[in-house]
């Protein structure tokens, strides 16, 4: 593998265990306002996001690559009490992500590393079904959270959200 697509696709891992902590700390913001639908909407998330690191480790090991793990950074988002504002930072934040996955993606094609683009495909996929869930989110709380009865409703629909492990196996 190239050097370079190598070291890119090491980063993501600790890209995307930051990804699960930053979800974590939206789902403690959650928490501590006693909305245990959005927590557990968001604890799912961090889950999904450790599966993510855990894939680009297992297809570095699988190609013979070493793997480097870095510190993880402290999540410096403070939302005070507006509830919509983790909801904007995620999908910044999925913007960003999406960013990285296709500089990864770049390099790869650039370099005919056409096992990597496949393995990158599962991501540039679930990306686009990331951003969309962090879009629908805002756009439910801006039509239905400013009552608390709307508000009420959406946090039970957030708690019927499961867990269910990544569809990509390496
Ligand atoms: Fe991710």
């Amino acid at each position: 593998m190239e050097k370079k697509v190598a070291e890119m696709l090491n980063e993501q891992i600790n890209k995307e265990f930051y990804s699960a902590y930053l979800y974590l700390d939206i789902a403690n913001f959650y928490s501590t306002k006693g909305l245990d639908g959005f927590a557990g909407w968001f604890e799912i998330q961090a889950k999904e996001e450790r599966d993510h690191a855990l894939l680009f480790y297992k297809y570095l090991h699988n190609n013979d690559e070493c793997v480097t793990l870095q510190s993880i950074s402290k999540p410096e988002q403070l939302f005070d009490d507006d509830l919509s504002a983790p909801l904007k930072a995620s999908l910044e934040h999925e913007k960003y992500v999406t960013g990285l996955i296709n500089a990864i993606y770049a390099a790869a094609l650039k370099a005919d590393d056409f096992r990597t683009v496949q393995f990158l495909d599962w991501f540039v996929k679930e990306q686009g079904e990331e951003e969309k869930n962090s879009l629908d989110l805002i756009t439910k709380m801006q039509l239905f959270g400013s009552d608390t009865k709307g508000l009420y409703m959406l946090n039970s629909e957030l708690a019927g959200r499961t867990y269910t492990a990544p569809s990509l196996v390496i």
